[in-house]
């Protein structure tokens, strides 16, 4: 019998972690280590809901256990939020406040699937998917669409992966890790596809409130609200309010499937802490002026990073529209000696990148394939132009 099962054994740690963790042993060593592997905003929390957090922890009604699926009140803010930014008419039943938006993402995947269930993967992909879908028993089919296309993923090849078994497509726009978003029309042309094949879709809307260029994120269930019926919304507060170490995230869906993955939620974790739910209910409810200074100051820092990498021979990279990620397809870059060091993969040149140049980008090989490198622009202006000084450098 296997100490660990083959299960949980099959799980691989999560590679953007790992680069971040290699990055700050070495910081913490007193190397002056650039980090553009955090998938996190570098600000602080708005002030307004750090205070609404400290009120709340002194009040003894949050110290108790509370509803499962989130307190009444933010289930009330989600679903506002959910039509202002998804265009989906919710009542606060169909919302399951989670731990983090990670949480929402397993349960999405434990709700719907049995075992041999096949999802679609639009790839490159975050990390999480893969890993959530297996331990839920089922199959990530990944549908590659690299950077000649903008990694916007098409109908045509959506169409092309389908079989008997798919029963969910994956949706994430704005992307993680590529930033892309899909305009209105093809959020339409995937979701009549996928409402047309009887499929659900997982939408994640993480960054749906980080866009750039007067790009806006569509919904998938505003873009075709039939989809509605079979389809569970992702999000929570972490990049929008800089709140990743809050632990606030929810899933939106039909009623069925919000209380099977509530009754889900009752046995692994209960209630989110209530006093990060009270945080939660300032952030959505509170003023938005923050949220809109962060962003601009990531608007700021795309262009520098985005017209820095293109100046690097051999960096091909897509304008990302959304999010804070930029995501170079450096294939041109492997197959050679850089520095001494044969290069093959985009695994070993980001590892040759920490020790030479002091710059920790991702590997392409968390997302999916080899031959491209993901830059978070989530930091310091002074710090990103180092970084980039120092890789062109680097590659000079
Ligand atoms: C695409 C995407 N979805 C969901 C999450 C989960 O965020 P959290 O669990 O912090 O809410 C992340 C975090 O990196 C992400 O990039």
């Amino acid at each position: 019998m296997a100490r660990i099962s083959e299960r949980i054994g099959a799980i691989a740690e999560s590679a953007t972690l790992k680069v971040d963790a290699k990055a700050k042993a070495m910081k913490a060593a007193g190397r002056p280590v650039i980090g553009f592997a955090a998938g996190e905003p570098d600000f602080p929390t708005p002030a307004h809901v750090v205070e609404a957090a400290a009120e709340a922890v002194r009040d003894p009604r949050n110290h108790r256990y509370s509803a499962v699926a989130g307190l009444p009140e933010l289930r009330e803010a989600i679903a506002s939020k959910t039509l202002r930014d998804s265009g989906l008419d919710v009542g606060p039943g169909r919302v399951l406040v989670t731990n983090g938006g990670k949480q929402g993402v397993f349960q999405a995947f434990a709700t719907l699937l049995d075992p041999g269930d096949e999802v679609i993967v639009p790839t490159p992909y975050w990390t999480t998917y893969p890993e959530a879908i297996r331990l839920a028993g089922g199959v990530p089919v990944e549908v590659l669409a690299g950077a000649d296309q903008g990694y916007l993923v098409t109908v045509e090849q959506l169409e092309a992966a389908r079989t008997p078994r798919t029963k969910v497509l994956l949706f994430v726009s704005p992307s993680n890790p590529t930033g892309a978003v899909h305009s209105p029309e093809q959020v339409r042309a995937i979701g009549e596809w996928a409402d047309a094949h009887g499929l659900w879709v997982v939408a994640d809307e993480i960054y749906q409130n980080l866009t750039y260029d007067g790009v806006e994120a569509v919904s998938i269930v505003a873009a075709v609200p039939a989809l509605a019926e079979r389809t569970l919304l992702v999000n929570g507060v972490a990049k929008t309010y800089a709140m990743t170490g809050w632990r606030v995230g929810w899933i939106v869906g039909p009623a069925d499937a919000i209380a099977a993955a509530a009754n889900m939620q009752s046995h692994a974790t209960g209630n989110v802490a209530n006093v990060s739910q009270r945080a939660a209910i300032a952030a959505l409810t509170g003023p938005q002026d923050e949220v809109e200074r962060m962003r601009r100051a990531f608007d700021r820092r795309r262009r520098a990073i985005v017209a820095g990498l293109n100046g690097i021979p051999g960096f091909a990279t897509p304008v990302p529209q959304g999010a804070f990620y930029v995501y170079p397809d450096v294939s041109a870059l492997l197959g050679r000696s850089w520095h001494g060091t044969h290069v093959a993969s985009t695994l070993e040149l980001a590892d040759l990148l920490l020790e030479k140049a002091e710059v920790a980008p991702v590997p392409g090989e968390a997302f999916g394939p080899s031959g491209f490198l993901r830059f978070s622009y989530a930091l310091g202006d002074e710090q990103l132009a180092e970084g980039v000084d120092r890789l062109t450098r680097f590659f000079a």
